[in-house]
């Protein structure tokens, strides 16, 4: 990986540089007012495939629900997915209630200060344990992650495949020989670096960047070439056709199977393919409701790391109903401040939800 073997992968005038550099140009981020344990891994996870700025209100939001590790271990279920909607990824959000409870029964409510009892928890991988550690307890440990992976490989002018766990692995050991006693000082800075600096494609802004003169990327001009990443398995495509069904200010929900993508959480009916209007009414009133008036709604697409939905929607208007849940559709109607409320609606349906946040009664 490295290119002269036992070299450290940075020296220590970089790192002394880099610090400096944290030091003038990090960006005031609430995380960083902080060395609380918990609130450190809130953050970590939230940040997790997510940009800072949707963290930011999500993250505020959710250490006021729940200020300790105790009331996020007691909290119900649907109330912490509530919070979560939007943030999308909420294995995370489970995740995080199983490890609290964890901390609460094992290590009575405090996180253990200890790299190793970090990684064991639920939800908590090498990245993560590094950073509770480096950032929370000042332990000398590394966080890798892409941003990491991709400074390490452009400084070392490594042409090993980020994709693969050994790469990371290696990666990870070369920055654990090196991380200095400021050890959360340094995590942070490394993450900034990768995030504002030696960022992807080609457009790394190496004139301000503090490891310029000991970077080989830099030096060989390889910035646009480095890191080398194999090429990912394409995502897998999947047509469907959403039901907006309303009655009133009601609207029909379906809660997905407990396993599985969106695990748990609440959908508008929906059906494989894309189906044509003189289709539906035969269907819908299989799931046994009478509908009065069908409408068209926007294409809508929704990325998951895996797999893509791509949507065509149609707004149902039926015939009244009665209140709870329907026997023959396994459908529920809920009114629309309740829905507001109580209800976590992924955000792969937001274009749908759109409409009954409007109040559109078709
Ligand atoms: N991404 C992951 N961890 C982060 C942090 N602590 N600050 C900013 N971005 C991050």
């Amino acid at each position: 990986m490295n290119e002269s073997k036992n070299a450290p992968i940075l020296v220590p005038e970089a790192i002394a540089a880099l610090l400096d550099w944290y030091a003038a140009n990090a960006r005031d981020l609430p995380w960083r007012h902080t060395t609380d344990p918990y609130r450190i891994w809130v953050s970590e996870i939230m940040l997790q495939q997510t940009r800072v700025e949707a963290v930011k209100p999500y993250y505020e939001r959710f250490l006021t629900a729940f200020p300790t590790v105790r009331d996020l271990a007691a909290t119900p279920e649907e109330k912490l997915l509530k919070l979560w909607e939007g943030l999308g990824y909420y294995s995370r959000a489970r995740n995080l209630q199983k490890a609290a409870r964890v901390i609460v029964e094992q290590y009575s409510g405090k996180m253990p200060a200890d790299e190793e009892k970090l990684r064991k928890l639920p939800g908590i991988g090498d990245y993560t344990a590094g950073a509770i550690a480096s950032i929370a307890f000042g332990i000398r440990a590394p966080a890798v992650d892409g941003n990491v992976l991709r400074v390490l490989a452009r400084v070392s002018g490594s042409r090993a495949d980020i994709a693969l766990q050994e790469t990371k692995s290696d990666f990870r050991n070369a920055l654990r020989a090196v991380v200095p006693d400021r050890a959360g000082a340094f995590t942070q800075a490394m993450i900034e670096l990768g995030a504002c600096v030696c960022v992807p494609n080609g457009e790394a802004k190496c004139s301000i960047c503090p490891l310029a003169p000991r970077c080989v990327a830099n030096e060989k001009n390889l910035t646009s070439e480095l890191p080398v990443r194999s090429a990912k398995k394409p995502r897998r495509i999947e047509e469907k056709t959403v039901l907006l069904i309303r009655d009133g200010d009601r609207t029909a929900l379906h809660k997905r199977p407990e396993k599985g993508l969106l695990a748990g959480l609440y959908e508008y009916p929906n059906l494989p393919g894309h189906l044509l209007p003189e289709e539906l009414p035969g269907i819908i009133r299989q799931m046994g409701f009478e509908p009065l008036q069908l409408t068209r709604l926007e294409d809508s697409k929704h990325i998951f790391t895996h797999i893509e939905w791509h949507m065509i929607a149609y707004a149902v208007k039926i015939a009244p109903e009665f209140d709870g849940y329907h026997p023959t559709s396994g459908f529920f109607f809920v009114r629309d401040d309740d829905l507001r409320q109580n209800y976590a609606i992924p955000s792969a349906f937001s274009a749908y939800s759109a409409y009954w946040k409007k109040g559109t009664n078709q």
